[in-house]
């Protein structure tokens, strides 16, 4: 892809906490206006690049560019109004309603002469109603169910009505009906012209709502385009190590993993 069809970039990125070198040489691109997911084994390094694209985590080399300016630069309000993380896991302050939480989705938006007003009540009312919590919103949010909780950080990031929404696993705790709900969700942000990065551990899912999907390996990328070109058996056993087979979906066409049963190997094709 070329790098003027992307918004977000990162190039010779090295990544890295304290001593532990997470990735080197890492070069990514989101294509702008699409619902990209990020796939691969536990620990390779999926967070820390969302991290690192959020400017959560400072590159110990390399550029990450934003709308052609690196991103090192940007004032943190306009980067707030411009992109927005859900992170993998989150701690709530203690005692905090659901509606006030939600309500921190807004912080970006005010100013100093602009407090809160009927647009921020109706972006975090809608954002509840979108992502089913509004019945739970007098609730505190150390009381929740583990889904009730995710979904309440959802509304959150979508609170903050960026448009660009990268999301760390937004479908864990999730029940298979909840978890279909959030990625619909996604897609009609994506169709509404958001571009959405979501990391996703279902290859099954990302396979049927990315329009373009990036799979990561020990920091790097291996493989990287349409999710009909990357979701393959070869690339299943050598990303994550598992003999599977694929066919395509019933339902949408779209890839489907079938691991291999025990003992069997997969069937080639
Ligand atoms: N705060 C931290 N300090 C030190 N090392 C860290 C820190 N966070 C992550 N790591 C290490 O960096 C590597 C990459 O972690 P990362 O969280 O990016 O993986 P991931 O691909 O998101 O995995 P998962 O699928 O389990 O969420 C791992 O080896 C992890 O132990
Ligand atoms: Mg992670």
């Amino acid at each position: 892809m070329a790098a003027s069809d992307a918004r977000l970039t990162g190039a010779g990125l090295t990544l890295a906490y304290d001593r532990r070198t997470v990735a080197s040489g890492l070069d990514v691109a989101i294509p702008d206006g699409s619902f990209t997911v990020i796939v691969g084994p536990n620990a390779c390094g999926k967070s820390t690049l969302l991290r690192a694209l959020a400017r959560i985590l400072k590159p110990a080399a390399g550029t990450i560019v934003l709308d052609g300016e690196p991103i090192a630069g940007w004032p943190a309000k306009r980067l707030a109004r411009t992109l927005g993380l859900l992170p993998q896991s989150s701690i709530a302050p203690e005692g905090i309603t659901v509606a006030d939480l939600v309500a921190r989705g807004r912080y970006p938006h005010q100013g100093l002469l602009r407090q809160w007003s009927r647009e921020d009540e109706r972006v975090v009312r809608e954002s509840m109603a979108a992502t089913g919590v509004a019945d739970l919103a007098d609730r505190t949010v150390d009381e929740l169910s583990g889904g009730q909780r995710q979904r309440v950080w959802i509304a959150m990031a979508l609170a903050q009505e960026t448009p660009i929404l990268l999301l760390d696993e937004p479908t864990t705790y999730l029940d298979i009906a909840h978890q279909m709900e959030v990625l619909d969700l996604c897609a009609r942000l994506h169709e509404e012209g958001r571009t959405i990065v979501a990391v996703l551990h279902d290859l099954n899912h990302a396979a049927r709502y990315a329009t373009h999907m990036i799979a990561m390996r020990r920091g790097s990328v291996v493989a990287e385009g349409a999710p009909g070109d990357v979701v393959t058996a070869g690339l299943v056993e050598r990303v994550f190590g598992l003999p599977c087979t694929v066919i395509p979906c019933p339902e949408t066409g779209s890839p489907l993993v079938v691991p291999s049963a025990r003992g069997r190997t997969a069937v080639p094709g």
